[in-house]
């Protein structure tokens, strides 16, 4: 990951992160969905490589508790071990916050995700019913948490 820094988000990279999240996936968020958070108690990190942005990471910070509401790799970056390392730096950044818990959703037909999750100590919590929109009806979310305070636990 010698190439690859990480910045704050802003106004000015809406376009590209647009574009990433439109390329990859089947319901991406709306302009409007990251303009808000820019905003308030979110995390909002944009990977850069030297000539394009490889994707982009938003946490939001509830009291002891971060909430990964989205993490995305440019599809023809995928696979090199770019998402395992965001990850791995959020993760990072809750214990330096002290964090005791990190929770995401993810959705039930994505085992790519779900299988980095794992990798990284995430276990299943509970399933959200409906909670994607879907080509027919909705998909579940699969709720899945991250227990920090057991990985300090561990590192004492
Ligand atoms: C999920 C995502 C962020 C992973 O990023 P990535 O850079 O492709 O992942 P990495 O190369 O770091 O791989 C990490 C792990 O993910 C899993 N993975 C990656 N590519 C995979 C594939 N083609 N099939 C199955 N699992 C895969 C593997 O467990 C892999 O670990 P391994 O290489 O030790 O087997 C990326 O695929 C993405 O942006 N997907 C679209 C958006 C999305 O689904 N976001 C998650 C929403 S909850």
């Amino acid at each position: 990951m010698k190439d690859l820094v990480r910045r704050p988000m802003n106004e000015a990279d809406l376009a590209e992160v647009l574009q990433i999240e439109r390329s990859a996936n089947r319901f991406p968020w709306s302009k409007q969905n990251f303009a808000d958070c820019l905003s308030g108690n979110y995390q909002s990190w944009v990977y850069q490589l030297p000539d394009s942005m490889a994707g982009y990471l938003i946490v939001q910070n509830i009291l002891d508790e971060a909430h990964l509401l989205n993490i995305c790799v440019q599809p023809q970056q995928q696979g090199k071990g770019i998402g395992r390392f965001m990850l791995e730096q959020m993760i990072n950044d809750a214990q330096q916050r002290q964090a005791k818990l990190i929770v995401l959703e993810v959705r039930r037909s994505n085992h790519r995700a779900q299988q980095l999750y794992l990798q990284q100590g995430f276990n299943e919590m509970s399933i959200r019913r409906g909670y994607y929109p879907a080509e027919q009806g909705r998909e579940d979310a699969v709720l899945m948490g991250l227990d920090l305070s057991l990985m300090m636990d561990f590192a004492e």
